[in-house]
């Protein structure tokens, strides 16, 4: 499926991936710190912001398929992956599909395990909820209130956030719910990874992340202060630092 993308700067291509349920604008700012040293490309995932829902349950693995499409049509052979959260979660579904276009993956307030059972039932029980006409609860008391801590920010994320088609909501929730781990498999694979992670993120506390970034060769992960689950928009600055290292460290080993 052809996918809405904004493009800014020249140099190294880096696909900037909002998770869930977000669209491209919340990593502008970042983008912008970045266009002096990369080439930032930044879609709308399907059924979110400009891009269209298209017709079947979405699954990771059709946006990770849409993602490859993109690549195609902008020329890029390889590029740098940065995943926000379920943005991180499909990026990992592209490099089991596609490792070769893959020059290196930065897992953002994300990572490569499965859910726990506890999540995985949670999920479905949203489901359950969007089902029964109840998503706008499902958005305001099960996501907004672990998302960030400043009262502007979760405006305009709840705004942005009750945009999404019902249909969406559950084919993403469905699919996240269904990951394997598949951390062994990326430090096998040879690509490399970074974790940056907000030091407040409610969604995937530190410490978790701390263990899963030694899992999966992406040790140090990147910690960003004053920042949690949004870090892109509560501290830009440092989460484009992180991913500028990044870019150099995959520049330097090409
Ligand atoms: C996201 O921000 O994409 C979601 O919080 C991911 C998740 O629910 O695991």
């Amino acid at each position: 499926m052809k996918l809405f993308y904004e493009e800014m700067g020249s140099g190294f291509p880096i696909i900037l991936i909002h998770g869930f349920p977000f669209d491209h604008t919340i990593f502008m700012e970042t983008a912008g710190k970045l266009k002096n040293s990369a080439r930032v490309i930044l879609p709308d995932l399907r059924g979110f912001g400009k891009s269209s829902a298209g017709y079947a349950p979405v699954t990771l693995h059709d946006m990770a398929a849409d993602l490859h499409e993109l690549m195609d049509e902008l020329g890029l052979q390889k590029a740098i992956l940065g995943g926000h959260s379920m943005g991180g979660y499909l990026s990992v579904d592209f490099c089991r599909s596609y490792p070769e276009r893959v020059a290196g993956l930065a897992l953002i307030a994300s990572h490569a395990a499965a859910d726990t059972e506890e999540q995985r039932q949670a999920r479905l029980k949203n489901i359950e909820k969007i089902r029964n006409g109840q998503a706008r609860e499902f958005l305001m008391e099960g996501m907004a209130p672990k998302l960030t801590k400043y009262p502007e920010l979760a405006k305009s994320l709840n705004e942005m956030m009750v945009k999404t088609p019902d249909g969406t909501l559950i084919g993403c929730l469905q699919s996240m719910a269904e990951r394997t781990d598949v951390m062994t498999w990326l430090k096998e694979s040879g690509i490399p990874a970074a974790m940056i992670c907000g030091e407040d993120d409610m969604i995937m506390p530190l410490a978790r992340a701390e263990e899963m970034a030694k899992k999966m060769g992406a040790d140090p992960l990147v910690r960003v202060p004053a920042a949690g689950h949004m870090l892109m928009l509560e501290n830009p600055e440092m989460t484009a630092k992180g991913l500028l290292e990044f870019l150099r460290r995959v520049e330097e080993n090409k």
